[in-house]
């Protein structure tokens, strides 16, 4: 049995892991991979998508750029955290494979009106594109399956204002037009939403890669040190492993300089598990808005835990989970399928 998801990313270092673990499942089907700016600007996001998927032999998946700019807020990109183009200091061979024709926002409507019930939504990056297919398909709450965002911080401090969190900030009046499309649904069918309370519980650190590249088949096998030079390549022999080490490294020494540890905090991965089984997260339902006049807290997302606003619940917040079973599972999915695509040499 496999879940059809449609990706909606900003990639970026996390969000390539979270393709990478959807290539590497096969309980998923990626129905398509639609590009926003974020952490780099669209056309970058997609050129890495296509990098990717051609890396990784993957199917011809539709790869379509979709909104360049925020519906309001002028844009805003951070390769300061995942580099020059968003894929840390990996630089991926260039992809031969063609961008689609279509806009992301029809790619977003013809997914679940082809196939209603069935498509999960996966946000890994701000939520413009979907907050524009709303506009052309207002049905679609009602015609995916599921929606899961990795975004917003509610108890928990933010990771771009004290406040607010990167896919949040970039574009709060895409979000707050998100959250309150799903106002009022059932409660399976309120997004699912991976805030940064859990996903910075979900600290990805050297000794994964090398268990990576291990279930890889991949020599050497490299502990990435804090005290190697920065931007220092990898050597490991499969190319998957090599490129992901490369980009994640740079996500380490990003988390170093910010007093946050040598670790990374791998957000859009474990919200690519929550797409596949929402059971590995504990989930309470709110009501959530997003703050958008707030001088100092513009971009919040807050959660009406006990109902004092007096509206209906909109959201599925994931509360708790388990990032060492998360982490195992990562490790054994897309190392057993880097070892399938580039079998060690023997
Ligand atoms: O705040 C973390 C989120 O913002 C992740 O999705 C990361 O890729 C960036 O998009
Ligand atoms: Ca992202």
């Amino acid at each position: 049995m496999t879940t059809p998801i449609l990706m909606d990313v900003d990639t970026g270092i996390d969000d390539s892991l979270a393709l990478l673990y959807l290539l590497a499942s096969p309980d998923a089907e990626i129905v398509g991979i639609t590009c926003t700016a974020g952490n780099v600007p669209a056309k970058q996001v997609a050129i890495n998508n296509l990098a990717w998927l051609e890396l990784c032999n993957a199917p011809d998946i539709e790869v379509a750029l979709g909104s360049e700019v925020p519906v309001l807020a002028p844009l805003m990109t951070t390769e300061e955290t995942h580099g020059p183009q968003g894929i840390g200091y990996a630089v991926l061979p260039e992809p031969s494979r063609r961008l689609s024709k279509r806009h992301a926002v029809e790619v977003w409507a013809d997914a679940a009106r082809k196939r209603p019930g069935e498509v999960v939504g996966l946000v890994t990056g701000p939520l413009t594109n979907l907050a524009l297919a709303l506009r052309i398909e207002p049905e679609l709450p009602q015609l995916l399956k599921r929606l899961v965002i990795m975004g917003g911080a509610f108890n928990h401090p933010g990771n771009t204002t004290p406040v607010s969190e990167w896919n949040i900030a970039v574009d709060p009046e895409s979000a707050k037009m998100v959250f309150d499309a799903f106002s009022g649904l059932p409660d399976d069918r309120h997004p699912i939403v991976c805030a940064l309370d859990v996903t910075e519980t979900i600290e990805m650190r050297p000794e994964h890669l090398a268990r990576l590249a291990e279930v890889a088949g991949s020599t050497p096998v490299e502990t990435v040190l804090e005290s190697d030079p920065d931007g220092q390549l990898s050597r490991t022999a499969n190319p998957i492993v090599r490129y992901l080490t490369d980009a994640v490294k740079f996500y380490l020494e990003f988390h170093a300089s910010h007093n946050q540890g040598f670790l990374a905090h791998m957000h859009d991965p474990f919200a690519a598990a929550i797409a596949l089984n929402p059971e590995l997260g504990r989930i309470r339902h709110a009501t959530v808005d997003v703050e958008l006049g707030g001088t100092l807290s513009r971009g919040h997302t807050i959660a009406d835990w006990a109902g004092l606003w007096g509206r209906e619940k909109n959201a599925a917040i994931v509360v708790d989970t388990d990032p060492a079973a998360f982490f195992d599972d990562l490790i054994d999915r897309v190392g057993a399928f880097a070892r399938r695509i580039y079998p060690p040499q023997t």
